[in-house]
This record gives structure tokens, C-alpha cells and sequence, in this order.
């Protein structure tokens, strides 16, 4: 009988914590959601002692998401696990996850407590998380790097205070795959009440080992896994979900276990949390890069052409890339695009995205002769993106060439007012940004520009997303248009509707306002330059 392993994503913790993301509270709660329809049986929503923005987030997903047990991280104290509790106790299925640092170089420089004090806090926050939830797990931070005897010594105290899951991390991303592997063994030799606790594991990649890590554990005993989408992470990032899951699944005659991942599910969760985080996907990445099933030597095509086993160890169909594509065009009626929006898995989707979806798919249609799944799948993305839209572009003109200075006119709508201001630019893309800050009233730091085109072809719709930041915040934004300015412009909407929920006060400084509508205010490059240099 195959072993079952638990899944526990930590995308929205571990994975939030990646130089450059910043997820507001309704992105989080929608990757939960798809989270917990792609299987994952524990979510670890975040940690709520960080700050409110984290709190408020953890709570709608605890109240929000059902399926999946909702874990919140919480340092080893009790401010930290009452905070915890207080987010998660809605859940279905709540844990405390919670923490403290057993290596010596952990312990001296960074707690600066003697090992005995270790124990002692670990024991006492396990036995008062214990008291509110059913559920708590223990992580002893760095264990790779803990001493051994220690280190069982730690895991022996806190499954006798009541620990249910005990996590093994290595938090650097440290150690050899037959190494890590190994430690799981000896915890399990040398631990004497382990059968009381299951054991997780929870691995970062900065030697590239995080899943070879992981599955070296699993083959050891481990039972649970930690790991996020994409592996984005700290640093180089954590075990990629769906690298372990695959991994396991295709070589299921070997590791002989099973999940509850719904593969099927995996590719556009991936793309869903590489478009709302901003994190690209490398096109040579395992299982859902662009290229993990594009073969381009004749040798390959011709084999794959013969018989596909020849070249691929799992089908593109099974992580849910489908491959024969019904092509849909400007003729296509509203029954062939849902039928269309069913095959391609998006039947959660309510009646008003659809109707939002079908007006951009009719509005693609008359610009594209053939719409591609990939462009459907852009133009899904782009509404989901903007539950939170308050300002929105209504049109936009610029005049732009090699030998004039480029400028853009843009008109925003915000509930019943509408915007419209110019301003000039380095390109057309930087005056319409330019143009878009002045009508909105709010200045950003544009940290990162990404364009591609999502299919082929000269007609092919362009996919922006930018980062942008202001004060402490970031946030991320999308758009999809054939025209890339426009496309740029609406990611750039995007981010910053994405930020607003974010500031206490509103981002629309009224005093700046210049509109309502009509009231242009064009100003010169010379301006532009220091008005951006404030920024
Ligand atoms: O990497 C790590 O050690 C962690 C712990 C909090 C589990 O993220
Ligand atoms: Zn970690």
C-alpha cells in the first residue's frame, strides 16, 4: 500500500517572504482558495504576528477557505502564538506552527540563550499553543545545522508537551540529499516517543538541493513536506510543490507514496501565483517552464512523433496543459467560449466573470484572427487580477517617435469620476506611466518592467507586469492588450489598485487632483524629470 504524504504549502509565508513580493489581502485569500482546490492539505497562511496587513490576511483565509487545515507561523511567544490563535481560530482545521533556533550559531548570535533556555521555551510555548489548538507543530529553526543529540533532545521535550508535527528544517539550504535523509533516520532511531508525531520536513534551495532534500526525507520517514509554488522562497527559494509532487507521482513505482495534489491543477496555480507575485517562471524550469515539454531537436521530434514515451516521462495533460487547442475567433458565440472556459478547468468562475470575460474575449476577437487557450488564459488572469478595481482606464492616446519627445493623454475612471491628465516620458511607455501617476495623484517607484508576448505571431497579445513601490509597500500588477502600451498601462492601473487596499489613508491626494475630466494639465519633460525624481 502506497504511503500517503501531506502537502503544506507555504507559499503565502515562506514564500511571501521573496525580495520584491508583497501580496494584499484579497490575492492571498484567492491563491488560498486555489490552494486548496489544487489539494494541498495544509496552507501555512502567513505569519500574523508581522503586522496587521499579515493578521487581516490569515483571518479571511481562515474564515474563507475550507478543505484544508490553516496554519499560522508564530515565533516561540506568547504574544506571537496568541495573535496566531487569534487569526486561525475560524478554520475548519487550525494549527500554530511555531518556532525557535536549536543550531549553536542560531543560539549564541542571533537568541543569545543557552541551550537549557532553548528546551525550556520550546516546551512551555508548545504546551500553551496546545491549549487553544488542537493542532500545533514545532520547527526547531536550522536543524540541519543543529547539533544531533540536541537536537533529539529538543524534538523528545516538545512532543511530550503536546507537539503533533514536528518539522525538520534546513533553513539554509545546507545539506547533502544521503545527509539530510540520514537525519531522518537518526530522528527516528533516536527519538524515542517520535511515533507520537509526524514528522514534516522543510527545505531551502541555496545549493539547489531543496527537492532532492525533500524527497531523500520522504524515502526516510518523513510523512509531511513543506514546500510553495514555484519554489519561490527566501533567497533561492524553497522545495517547489510541484517538482516533489510530480517527482512522486511519476515515480510512483519507486518512492511508492501518494498525495492529494490534483496535478491536473498544477500548471495554473503555478501561473496564477507567478502573475500576482510578480516571479517569472525560467523557461528551462522543471514541470511548469515554458520548455519542460517543447522538444526542438529533429532526434526528439521524430521520436515523440512515433511514440511521445520516447521523450517525455509524464504528459503535458497531467499537470494540466492541454495540448490540442480549439481555436476560437471573432465568430465564436457565448456558448462555445464557456463551453471553452470549462474544458479549460475555470468552472468556479461566477456569472459576472464570465460576462467580464466574454467581453474581453469579444473585444480580442476583433483584433486577433484566431484566440489561442493561452490568450483566453491571460484575459482570465487580467479580471481575476482586478477584484479590487478602483481606478480603471478608460482610453488613452500618445505621440511618439525617434526625433519628438513622447507623450501621453490618459483617462481614468474612478467610481463616478473620471480622470484625465498628460504628461511626457522617456518612450510612450514612461509618459503614459507619467500620465497615469498625475491623474491618480499618487507617486510610485517603478521597480520592475516585464513584457512578453503570450502566444506567437505578430497579432500575439502582450503580457506587462510591473512592480511598483511606495514607502514600505509593493505591490505587483498585470495587463494584456495586442497594444503593448495599452497592456502597460493597465498593469501599471493594476498595481497600484492592488496597493490601494494596502494605505490607511486614500492614495488620492486630493489637493494634487487636477481633474475632473477635461482638465488637462500637460507639463514638459524638464518637469517630468523632477516630478520623478522626487519619487
Ligand atoms: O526556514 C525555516 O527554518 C523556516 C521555519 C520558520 C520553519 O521557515
Ligand atoms: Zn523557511
Amino acid at each position: 500500500m502506497s504511503k500517503r504524504i501531506y502537502i503544506f504549502d507555504t507559499t503565502l509565508r515562506d514564500g511571501e517572504q521573496s525580495p520584491g513580493i508583497s501580496l494584499n489581502s484579497s490575492e492571498k485569500l484567492n491563491i488560498a482558495r486555489q490552494l486548496s482546490e489544487l489539494g494541498v492539505d495544509v496552507i501555512e497562511a502567513g505569519f500574523p504576528a508581522a503586522s496587521k496587513g499579515d493578521f487581516e490576511g490569515v483571518r479571511s483565509i481562515a474564515k474563507d477557505v475550507r478543505g484544508s487545515t490553516i496554519a499560522a507561523l508564530a515565533r516561540a511567544n506568547k504574544q506571537d502564538i496568541d495573535r496566531a490563535w487569534e487569526a486561525i481560530s475560524d478554520a475548519e482545521n487550525p494549527r500554530i506552527h511555531t518556532f525557535i533556533a536549536t543550531s549553536d550559531i542560531h543560539m549564541k548570535y542571533k537568541l543569545k540563550m543557552k541551550r537549557s533556555e532553548v528546551v525550556e521555551k520550546a516546551v512551555e510555548m508548545v504546551s500553551y499553543a496546545s491549549r487553544f489548538c488542537p493542532e500545533v507543530e514545532f520547527s526547531p529553526e536550522d536543524a540541519a545545522r543543529t547539533e544531533p543529540e540536541f537536537l533529539y533532545r529538543v524534538i523528545e521535550a516538545v512532543i511530550n508537551a503536546g507537539a503533533k508535527v514536528v518539522n525538520i528544517p534546513d533553513t539554509v539550504g545546507y545539506m547533502a540529499p544521503g545527509e539530510f535523509g540520514g537525519l531522518i533516520r537518526n530522528i527516528r532511531n533516536n527519538v524515542s516517543n517520535i511515533d507520537k508525531a509526524l514528522i514534516s520536513v522543510h527545505c531551502h534551495n541555496d545549493l539547489g538541493m531543496a527537492v532532492a532534500n525533500s524527497l531523500a526525507a520522504i524515502e526516510n520517514g518523513a510523512l509531511q513536506v513543506e514546500c510553495t509554488v514555484n519554489g519561490i522562497g527566501e533567497r533561492a527559494g524553497n522545495a517547489a510543490l510541484e517538482e516533489i509532487v510530480m517527482a512522486l507521482k511519476t515515480r510512483n513505482d519507486y518512492y511508492q507514496t501518494s498525495t492529494g495534489i490534483i496535478t491536473e491543477k498544477i500548471y495554473r496555480t503555478s501561473s496564477m501565483i507567478s502573475i500576482a507575485t510578480g516571479m517569472h517562471i525560467q523557461a528551462n524550469k522543471a514541470i511548469v517552464g515554458a520548455n519542460a515539454f517543447a522538444h526542438e531537436s529533429g532526434i526528439h521530434q521524430h521520436g515523440m512523433m512515433s511514440n511521445s514515451k520516447t521523450y517525455e516521462i509524464m504528459t503535458p495533460i497531467s499537470i494540466g496543459l492541454k495540448q490540442s487547442q480549439m481555436v476560437l475567433g471573432k465568430h465564436s458565440g457565448r456558448h462555445a467560449f464557456e463551453e471553452k472556459l470549462k474544458d479549460m478547468g475555470y468552472s468556479n468562475l461566477n456569472q459576472e466573470e464570465v460576462n467580464r470575460a466574454f467581453e474581453s474575449f469579444k473585444d480580442l476577437a476583433d483584433k486577433k484572427k484566431f484566440v489561442m487557450d493561452r490568450d483566453i488564459e491571460a484575459l482570465i488572469t487580467q479580471e481575476s487580477r482586478n477584484t479590487f478595481e478602483k481606478y480603471r482606464l478608460e482610453y488613452y492616446q500618445i505621440s511618439s517617435g525617434s526625433e519628438i519627445t513622447s507623450t501621453s493623454t490618459v483617462r481614468i475612471k474612478c467610481n463616478d469620476d473620471v480622470y484625465e491628465e498628460a504628461a511626457c516620458g522617456d518612450g510612450p511607455v514612461d509618459a503614459t506611466f507619467n500620465a497615469i501617476e498625475r491623474a491618480i495623484g499618487v507617486r510610485v517607484k517603478l521597480d520592475e518592467y516585464l513584457i512578453k508576448a503570450a502566444t506567437g505571431g505578430k497579432d500575439a497579445l502582450g503580457e506587462v507586469t510591473v512592480k511598483i513601490s511606495k514607502d514600505n509597500m509593493r505591490s505587483a500588477g498585470y495587463g494584456v492588450s495586442t497594444d503593448v502600451v495599452e497592456a502597460s498601462a493597465k498593469a501599471y492601473i493594476n498595481a497600484i489598485n492592488n496597493m490601494e487596499p494596502r494605505i490607511e489613508e486614500p492614495i488620492r491626494v486630493e489637493p494634487q487632483v487636477l481633474g475632473p475630466m477635461k482638465n488637462h494639465n500637460f507639463f514638459g519633460a524638464g518637469d517630468v524629470d523632477n516630478w520623478r525624481f522626487e519619487i
